[in-house]
C-alpha cells in the first residue's frame, strides 16, 4: 500500500517535470542543458506505453483523441473539478470507476498499465 502511494507521488512529480520541461523546451526551442531531457525521455516511455493501453482499452468509448463517445470527453481532465485531475485520483478512478464505465483492473490492466494510461491521459488531454 505504501509502495503504491510512493509510486503515485513519483508519477505526479514526474508529470510535473514533463510539464515544466516541455514549456522550457518550447520557449528555448531546443533541448535543456540541465539533464532534464533525460528525465523527460524516461517519462515519455511510460506515456508511450500508456498511449498503447489507451488506444486498446479506452479509445472505443472516449475517442482516439479523448473527445468522447460512449464515455465523456477527457479533455479538461486537469481543469474540471468534477473530473479526477491528479495521477492518484485518475488511477483510483480507473481501478474503481462508476458504471457504466467498465472495471478494467486488475484484468486486463495491471497496476503498471493503470499508472501508464493515467499518465498518458493527464499528459495528453489537457
Ligand atoms: C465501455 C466504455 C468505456 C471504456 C472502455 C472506458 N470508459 Fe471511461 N467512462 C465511460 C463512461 C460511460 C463514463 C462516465 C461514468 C459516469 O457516469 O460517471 C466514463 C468516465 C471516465 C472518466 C471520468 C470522467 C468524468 O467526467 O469524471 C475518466 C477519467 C475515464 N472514464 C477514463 C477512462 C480510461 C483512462 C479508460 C481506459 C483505461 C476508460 N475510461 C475506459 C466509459 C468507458
Amino acid at each position: 500500500m505504501r509502495r503504491l502511494a510512493i509510486g503515485s507521488l513519483i508519477a505526479i512529480v514526474c508529470l510535473s517535470i514533463v510539464g515544466l520541461s516541455h514549456a522550457k523546451a518550447v520557449s528555448a526551442a531546443g533541448p535543456g542543458v540541465d539533464g532534464s531531457t533525460v528525465q523527460v525521455a524516461a517519462m515519455m516511455a511510460d506515456v508511450a506505453a500508456g498511449k498503447k493501453i489507451y488506444d486498446a482499452n479506452c479509445a472505443s468509448c472516449h475517442g482516439a483523441k479523448g473527445m468522447g463517445g460512449v464515455g465523456p470527453s477527457l479533455h479538461g481532465t486537469l481543469k474540471n473539478p468534477a473530473m479526477p485531475r491528479t495521477q492518484k485520483a485518475l488511477v483510483a478512478w480507473i481501478k474503481n470507476p462508476k458504471p457504466p464505465m467498465p472495471k478494467l483492473y486488475p484484468a486486463p490492466l495491471s497496476d503498471k498499465d493503470v499508472d501508464n494510461v493515467a499518465g498518458y491521459v493527464l499528459a495528453t488531454f489537457k
